[in-house]
This record gives structure tokens, sequence and C-alpha cells, in this order.
């Protein structure tokens, strides 16, 4: 367990820059599963996610070898086990990707049920249903047995599959399943998160012949090999990138955002525009300021798949409605359990009602320091921005979360003159216990 302690108050200004792509890099890793040969991944956050997912991938036979700071060999020339039952698989979401990886390579995956953050129902019924077009088979619920996936394929073929729900795990992992079977697969109502793109760009890199990602529709021609060979950089982290500017809005400051690209986060400049910040592009920074006493304008925000605004955002925007003059709406529109963050930013001072999926910010709050739990990644995020600004003392328990998806949180807002500090086990004084 770990904790932060934040005294609130300080404006933060300077400079930042952003990490590799967390559901990117997840992605890419399990991608790199069905090479031929070894690949070099850069720019890969340290971020206790990818630490996972690469133990994972070792467990399967994959040999990585560290490069130096965010770069990594990964070589799978000699995987051999079709089974992902690493105890870890179940403590991320993204290990799901291995089911589609695996299926590709093999024809057959074993697998834990995923985990990830706790916000509703997470079914994987389209990933399941997706490989079923591929000529799988073990892809009912009812084939689910002590929580382990099995799904087999006699011959892996290519097939038309619509996404009933749009659906980001689900277009990723049935691109990654049809990148070697045979012939033509068409993902139909796909997502079209950076991330995807990412992901098939790094396959392409490395051999597949993957159209259409970023759009409604995927083709995904099979190829018998994917030689590898190649280095392949991952795209910049649009949630860590959007956590800062709004860290930036909601301490009044003149942050300075690097190594982000400015149109994956047109919906949230936009918004913050129209709250009363203002928005300075570069070519691949963003700088969020706002003038002196200006009001921050209250907004109404709905999550939606990209290019909507990020349902990864939602609760840091919350906390920055929280300083807005008058009442702002969140609609969140992905999830159906998104708001449990909510409870630990009312004992900060927070007026916030829940109805259904949609909370309604009263503000300006002023927020002071309380106890609080990270209850899941950005919820822990939102808790972070809420500490900034708060009166006195905030103490983040179950920070580990927060550790997930940020790559060195506590030094990057340091730098910006943050008053944040990190404290481990023992160390901890006030931290509340966590059922977990
Ligand atoms: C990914 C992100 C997560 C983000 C989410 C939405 C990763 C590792 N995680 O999660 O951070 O919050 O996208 O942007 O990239 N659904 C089904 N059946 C399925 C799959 C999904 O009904 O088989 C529904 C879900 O219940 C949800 C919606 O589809 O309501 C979107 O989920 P999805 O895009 O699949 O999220 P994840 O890929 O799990």
């Amino acid at each position: 367990m770990s904790s932060y302690r934040i005294e609130g108050g300080a404006v933060l200004r300077g400079d930042v820059s952003i990490s590799g792509s967390k559901n990117a890099v997840l992605g890419i890793l399990a991608a790199s599963m069905l090479l031929d040969g070894p690949c070099i991944l850069e720019n890969v956050p340290q971020i206790a996610d990818v630490q996972a997912m690469l133990e994972i991938c070792e467990t399967l036979g994959a040999v990585i070898t560290p490069l130096g700071t965010g770069m990594y060999k990964v070589d799978p020339t000699n995987i051999t086990s079709h089974e992902a039952t690493h105890a870890k698989v179940k403590n991320i979401r993204a290990s799901y990707y291995l089911l589609g990886a695996m299926l590709s390579r093999f024809k057959k995956a074993t697998m834990h049920m995923p985990g990830g953050c706790n916000f509703g129902t997470r079914p994987i019924d389209l990933h399941l249903k997706g490989f079923s077009k591929l000529g799988a088979r073990g892809t009912d619920a009812s084939d689910i047995r002590d929580g382990i996936i099995r799904i087999v394929a006699d011959r892996l073929y290519g097939g038309h599959v619509f996404l009933d729900v749009v659906s980001v795990g689900a277009t990723i992992n049935i691109m990654l399943a049809a990148t070697r079977a045979e012939g033509l697969t068409t993902i139909e109502n796909a997502a079209k998160e950076p991330h995807i793109v990412d992901v098939a760009n790094f396959l392409n890199a490395m051999g597949a012949n993957i159209k259409g990602a970023g759009t409604e529709t995927i083709r995904i021609k099979g190829v018998p090999v994917l030689p590898g060979g190649y280095s392949y950089s991952i795209i910049p982290d649009q949630i860590e990138a959007g956590t800062y500017m709004i860290a930036s809005a909601m301490t009044r400051g003149d942050v300075t955002i690097h190594n982000l690209i400015p149109k994956h986060m047109e919906p949230l400049s936009a918004k913050l525009i129209e709250m009363g910040f203002s928005i300075e592009e570069g070519d691949e920074s963003i700088r969020v300021s706002i003038d002196a006493d200006k009001k921050i304008e209250p907004a109404n925000f709905k999550t939606m798949p990209y290019p909507g605004f990020p349902t990864d955002l939602q609760p840091q925007v919350t906390s920055l409605l929280c300083l807005a003059d008058g009442l702002s709406r969140m609609h969140e529109n992905v999830w159906d359990n998104r708001f449990q963050y909510v409870n630990e930013l009312q004992s900060m001072g927070a007026d916030i009602s829940v109805i259904g999926r949609v909370a309604l910010v009263n503000g300006p709050a002023r927020l002071s320091g309380s106890n609080v739990v990270a209850m899941d990644l950005r919820a822990g995020a939102a808790l972070v921005l809420a500490g900034l600004v708060a009166n006195g003392v905030t103490t983040i328990s179950a920070a580990q979360r927060i550790d997930r998806g940020y790559e060195r949180i506590v030094e990057k807002l340091s730098a910006l003159g943050a008053k944040i500090e990190r404290f481990d086990d023992d160390d901890l004084e006030c931290a509340r216990p966590l059922a977990d």
C-alpha cells in the first residue's frame, strides 16, 4: 500500500513531459506476442500495469530485455505457451488482449478472466462473439468455468464482425485475432481511440495488413508470417496529458504540457476554452492558463467513445467542475458505475449529487484537506487534483492504484511546484484501511 500526502494551495507553473500511452502499450505488448521475430519498443511508460504485462509475457516464454529508460527488446520467437494464467492476469484489464494474440498465434488460448478498475459491469462478450465469427469455439458465457476462458479453433478464418456496442477492447482483440487468420476480416462499428490506431500501426510496421484503424470500419487481411525486426515508439498518453492540463487549470497555474498530440486533446481543450481557460497549442505541446480574477464558468460534459469526451478523464474533470461558478453536469455515458469517488470529494467539501449516470456539481466549493481513498486509477487522479487546491493536507491511501497509470506522478507534480510526497506501507500515519 502507498499513500500520497498533498499540501494544497501551490500554483503549478512550468513544463511537464507526457509519457507513453498506457492503453496503447498494453495492446502493443500483447500484439508483439504474435511476431515471428523480435522488435524494440520505445517510449514505454514505467508504470505498474506495464510491469505486470511484461511479467505475464515472460511467463508465456517471451524474452524481454530492457535497453534503457522506456526501451525494451521483446523477443517472442520461442513462445510455447498459449496459457495466460499468471496471477497478475487478474489484476489488469488489458490482459484480455492475450486472448486475441494467443488465438491468432496458436489457434487456442486459455486465460483467467481479466481484472482492472471496478466501475460497473465489464463484460467481454463482444470479444468472444468476434472470435466465434473467426471460427473459434468456447466463446459462450457458459464455456467460462472457474473464472477461466478456454477458446480453440481448428482453423481461424476471416469473418464479418459488427460490434453492437462500440468497444475499445473488442476492437483491438478482434484485430489481433484476425491478424494471422486466413482471409479478410471486417470489423464494423469499430472504436476509433488513438491507441487502436497505434496498435494497428505497430502491427503494420511488423508485417501485418490492417486498413481503416481510426474509422468505424477496419479491414484486416490475414498474413501467415509477421517478421518483426523493427523499432516502434508508443504514442503519448492522452489521459495523462489531460490530467496535467486539468491540474494547471485547477490551480490557476500556467503549465506547458509537452510530448502530447494536440488533436487527441481536442475534446478536453474545447471544453476548457468554454470554461474560460486559455489554451495555446504547439506542434506537440499545449499551454493551459487563465487570466487573473477570471471566473471559471460551469459546463456540461457527456462521456462518449473517441472522438467524444473520454470517460477516463471524467473523474478528473468532475474535480475541476467543483471550482466552477455555478451548476455543471457530468453525464457518464460509457460505464454504469463510475462515480464511486464522489463520496471522497464530498468529504473534502464538494457539493455533488449523483442521479443515475449524471453528477450535478455545484460550485465554487471550498475544498478542505481530508483522508481519502483512491477507489480506482482515475478516481485517484481526481483526488490528487482536488488535494492540490484544497485548504490544508489531503492524504490519499491506496495510491498504488494511481501508480498503475501515471509515471512518476509525484516527481512530475513536484517539479511544477506542487507539495506532494509519497509514503509506503508502514510510513502511513493517517491513511484509512482499504477493503480491496
Ligand atoms: C478501455 C480502456 C478503459 C476505458 C474504456 C472506454 C483499456 C485497457 N481500457 O476499456 O480505460 O475506460 O476503454 O474508453 O484500454 N462492453 C460490452 N461488451 C464487451 C465489451 C464492452 O458490453 O464485450 C461495453 C462496456 O460495458 C462499456 C462499453 O462497452 O459500457 C465500452 O467498453 P470498452 O470500450 O470495451 O472498454 P474497455 O476496452 O474494457
